[in-house]
């Protein structure tokens, strides 16, 4: 006689115990969430992904999808972007979310907010935003990377205001970005490689300064 019948329940103890497993396995994994607008992404925000890949088991860039701003790019534009600028990361994912990070974040099972910190004003914004999302979720905590020196002046606003009076934005973004950009800028693409100004001339010093 056939055991058809035996069937539903293994199936059901299968399902059993591969949760079980995955929830073992998750709570050995830190995985930490990288939220953000990212329109687009700029070398700044790759240097914390990088970073973060290095302390972290597992990242996502959590693209917000935001009814209340109008972006240069959609959000499968960026999705797409920050995937082309990251083949090179196994431990990232890239995805989109709406509504509160921090119910992404616990649906992810992820422990950690990721946001990079550039100067002093943006402490004052990123630390309201994390006691915010403290206040929703004691269980997730957000942690900040100091941005790299060479990017602490760097934001996608600063990328978009230079390309939209036709500067060039080659070294602010992965090329394949710089590209998307001048495409929407179309009529002020850069005619030359970047800008760059001349030392000044050593001062004439006076007589009087001489003998000094
Ligand atoms: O790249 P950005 O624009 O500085 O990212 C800001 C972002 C998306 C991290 C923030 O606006 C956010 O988390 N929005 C989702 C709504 C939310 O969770 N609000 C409560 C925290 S202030």
């Amino acid at each position: 006689m056939g055991r058809e019948w035996l069937q539903p329940a293994v199936e059901f103890w299968k399902l059993v115990l591969y949760n079980r497993v995955n929830d073992a396995l998750y709570t050995f994994l830190v995985i930490a969430i990288y939220p953000g607008s990212f329109d687009p992404i700029t070398k700044g925000h790759l240097d914390i992904i990088e970073r973060g890949c290095r302390l972290f088991e597992r990242v996502i860039v959590a693209v917000l999808r935001n009814p209340n701003k109008t972006p240069l790019f959609t959000v499968e534009e960026r999705l797409d972007q920050i995937r082309l600028s990251t083949p090179h990361i196994p431990n990232l994912e890239v995805d989109s979310f709406d509504g509160l990070t921090v119910n992404y974040a616990q649906m992810r099972q992820a422990q950690v907010l990721l946001r990079g910190l550039r100067v002093l004003s943006d402490f004052e914004v990123e630390l309201q935003m994390a006691h915010t999302n403290k206040t929703l979720s004691t269980q997730i905590e957000t942690v900040f990377l100091a941005t790299s020196n060479e990017y602490s002046f760097l934001s996608s606003s600063v990328v978009k205001e230079i390309a939209r009076f036709g500067g060039s934005v080659d070294h602010l973004v992965p090329q394949h970005v710089a590209r998307d950009i001048y495409q929407c800028y179309a009529n002020n693409h850069p005619k030359s490689t970047p800008v760059r100004t001349n030392t000044a001339p050593p001062l004439k010093l006076s007589p009087v300064d001489q003998q000094a």
